[in-house]
């Protein structure tokens, strides 16, 4: 277990925090000491989310906006250093998915993803460097990406286009800042039981038999394996750690590619 001051002071920034594993992280993050805040669309997820993680005891504000408007990104990261006075982590959590043949997928359909995984990570990466490179202990980005960005994700083309693009800036950023102290990573989590993301891609879709065995470990992760994850590499134990896509999917793409 980590000790309770693991991210104290901090203060994190997570898009889609407000639910499944964005949640978690924010959970997370709270209970070791950091503020959050938590950026998405829908006001009513985010008062919800806001409530349970302040009676727990935890710092937490939200602010309302769309990962896909550049504008609204740039005002939620001032509202996070006006609110809580600095920005230390961000988390590129926010994300689209939905499975479609790619013969049919439409261009809106693939824009719709490419626009709020890939681009929207961009503009919080943009909005986000100014504060994260005065950060006293040293910027952190973590987006959450999927190893299927790498091998191809047969009818989610545009889901894996869009996280093998964040795979690939997150890489440019880590040099390119890694001057300025701001570390830049990725976690790749495998099938997180109980998510929107398993729920859309394989329980709706009759295949989460199928992907399960598809798993080394057998087994659907948890979603606070992933928020293990983000508290390491947000925090001083990954100070040397940059540039790195921190897979923790159970050995499903080993399995995958081997079987
Ligand atoms: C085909 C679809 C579709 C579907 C939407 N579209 N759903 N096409 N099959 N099931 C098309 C629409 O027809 C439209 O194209 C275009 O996509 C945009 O759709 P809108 O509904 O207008 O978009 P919007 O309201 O912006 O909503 C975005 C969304 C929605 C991505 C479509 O599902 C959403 O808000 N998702 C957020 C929650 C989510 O996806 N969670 C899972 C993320 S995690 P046309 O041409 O008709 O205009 C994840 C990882 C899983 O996925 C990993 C598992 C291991
Ligand atoms: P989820 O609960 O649906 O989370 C997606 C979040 O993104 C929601 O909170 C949603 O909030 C927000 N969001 C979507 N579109 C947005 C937009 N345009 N602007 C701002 N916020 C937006 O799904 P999840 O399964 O926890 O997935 C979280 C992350 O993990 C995603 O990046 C996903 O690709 C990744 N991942 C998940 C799994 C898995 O097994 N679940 C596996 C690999 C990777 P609003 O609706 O309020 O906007």
């Amino acid at each position: 277990m980590y000790a309770l001051n693991t991210l104290a002071g901090r203060v994190a920034f997570i898009t889609g925090g407000a639910t499944g594993i964005g949640l978690e992280i924010a959970t997370q993050y709270t209970r070791l000491g950091a503020a959050v805040v938590l950026a998405s669309r829908n006001q009513e997820k985010l008062d919800a989310a806001v409530e349970t993680l302040s009676k727990a005891g935890g710092k937490a504000a939200a602010y309302r906006m769309d990962v896909r408007d550049p504008d609204e990104v740039a005002a939620a990261i001032a509202f996070t250093t006006e609110r809580f006075g600095a920005l230390d982590i961000l988390v590129n959590n926010a994300a689209g998915n939905f499975p479609c043949a790619t013969a049919t997928l439409s261009p809106n359909g693939w824009r719709t993803v490419i626009d709020i995984d890939l681009n929207g990570t961009f503009y919080c990466c943009r909005a986000a460097y100014e504060a994260l490179k005065v950060s006293r202990f040293g910027g952190s980005i973590i987006s959450i990406i999927t190893m299927n960005g790498v091998t191809g994700w047969p009818n989610a083309a545009h889901a894996a286009a869009a996280k093998a693009g964040i795979l690939s800036l997150s890489r440019t950023l880590a040099v390119e800042w890694g001057g300025d102290g701001i570390r830049v990573n990725t976690i790749s989590p495998g099938p997180i039981g109980d998510t929107e993301g398993v729920q859309r891609m394989y329980q709706d879709t009759g295949k989460a038999e199928l992907e399960r065995k598809r798993v080394a470990l057998g087994r659907f992760g948890q979603r606070a394996d992933i928020a293990n994850a983000a508290v390491f590499l947000g925090s001083d134990l990954s100070n040397y750690v940059t540039g790195d896509n921190l897979i923790v999917d159970g050995g499903r793409w080993l399995k995958y590619v081997a079987a």
